[in-house]
């Protein structure tokens, strides 16, 4: 398996994830993601929303605000609960989870720790000009809550029956002790959640169904079987909504860690929201003429953290002519260019030609176009970067009007008429 190191530098000298900051030294588990990162990400979102949005017919989708109202992590019960005992280090000072530390001198220094006390991981921030308690808010530190609190918004606008989900991709923020691992862990990062609405008493077998189904996602775009498990919940692990909670987890290198976790989150959240706002939160089965408040079954997963597997989980070497090829093997949706194109040399008829081809390729494929260093450096630095597709226009071709397909994988090459060009790529991208 790589390294983190291979992959943190792979990443950073190719564009896709670079420090945050870095001009300034970094910022603490900050990472921007660069030219190529943001296409695999984008990528990322798309399959998830095309599998959980536009392929199915009982899910819609939502863009909640990040700044919501105050009491909305009361209802939540995230002021009170959503929080990690600590202990401070009496002499240098550092703070750690007490439930990383063994016994009570600090790891770092072997001074005397503090009792252990709860520090909430939300971000409070000040609404307005003026910094007192009345303007206190936080950044949200999950994006299912911009959901429960518009259940009724959305059931009302879109006229849905049980079960029926409402999906939404978007930024939370919490503020980690101890973030790490690269973009695995950090304070700002992104979901993709679904709040799935349920009869009770259906909840156990949805439960089970989204499980499989979200693994089988993973699988579906290519992860390897080996590298995936379930792991379900202990009792005393699990988050305070949830009345049961399964894992996703990657084998990364440092370790099998959540890529996704789905929970029964019963009917906690909408009650606890009909409670605090007032407002009635339930659902009225036209069948049975019962009124009821749904339980819900929660998928929720990290965009930042399914790239770093899908980039581990891609990330290949085989032995070459030059020593050693890298490759990405990332799926074909995924990858953050499908087709690359290259002229193989600079002489002006060729680049005019091959700017041509790229040109009418462009609104159809992320594309890029590369004529630096010799034919076979510049396939290597496509398979590195996961391009499925590579172009190449030759001599040959200002007489045929006819360019090599050459695929990333089998490295097989195939030529094809300038006028098919696009169909073939079309094909090749889809099979
Ligand atoms: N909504 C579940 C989580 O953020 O962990």
């Amino acid at each position: 398996m790589v390294s983190m190191d291979t992959l943190v530098s792979l990443c950073k000298r190719r564009g896709f994830v670079f420090p945050s900051s870095e001009i300034y030294g970094g910022f603490g588990s900050t990472w921007d993601y660069g030219p190529l990162g943001v296409e695999l990400k984008r990528n990322i979102r798309e399959a998830w929303w095309q599998a959980n949005v536009y392929t199915r017919d009982d899910i819609v989708g939502l863009d909640a605000a990040i700044l919501m109202h105050p009491r909305t992590w009361e209802a939540s019960g995230h002021v009170q609960n959503f929080s990690d005992p600590m202990v401070d280090c009496k002499n240098c000072k550092m703070r750690f989870r007490a439930d990383h530390v063994e016994g009570t001198v600090c790891p770092n220094c072997g001074g005397e720790l503090t009792e252990a006390r709860m520090f909430n991981l939300m971000f409070k921030t000040f609404v307005g000009p003026v910094e007192e308690e009345a303007a206190v808010a936080y950044f949200r530190p999950e994006t299912a809550q911009g959901i429960f609190v518009n259940f009724k918004n959305v059931l009302n606008t879109t006229r849905r029956k049980l079960p029926f989900g409402i999906a939404q991709i978007g930024k939370s923020f919490r503020n980690e002790i101890t973030p790490g691992n690269f973009i695995f862990r950090t304070r700002e990062f992104e979901q993709m959640e679904i709040e799935y609405f349920v009869k009770p008493g259906t909840d156990e077998e949805w439960y089970e169904r989204w499980v499989a189904q979200r693994l089988n996602w993973y699988l579906g775009l290519g992860l390897k079987r080996e590298n995936l498990r379930l792991r379900l919940h202990e009792d005393t692990e699990r988050a305070h909504y949830a009345a049961g909670a399964t894992d996703v987890e990657y084998q990364f290198p440092f370790g099998w860690s959540e890529l996704e976790g789905i929970a029964n989150r019963t009917d906690y959240d909408l009650k606890r929201h009909a409670e605090f706002s007032g407002q009635e939160l339930d659902y009225f089965d036209d069948e049975s003429g019962e009124r009821f408040v749904p339980y819900v079954i929660e998928p929720s997963a990290g965009v930042d953290r399914s790239l770093l597997a899908f980039l581990v989980d891609a990330y290949d070497e085989e032995p070459d002519k030059e020593g050693t090829r890298v490759v990405l093997r990332l799926h074909k949706a995924l990858a953050p260019y499908k087709v690359a194109i290259l002229p193989l040399s600079r002489k002006e008829p060729l680049v005019l030609k091959a700017k041509e081809v790229w040109a009418a390729l462009r609104p159809h494929f992320a594309t890029s176009y590369d004529d630096a260093q010799s034919i076979g450096r510049r396939y290597r630095r496509q398979d590195e970067t996961g391009t499925p597709l590579c172009v190449t226009i030759d001599f040959e071709t200002l007489n045929d009007d006819a360019v090599t397909i050459r695929d990333r994988d089998s490295m097989q090459q195939v030529r094809v008429p300038v006028a098919e060009l696009r169909a073939r790529l079309a094909d090749l991208l889809t099979s």
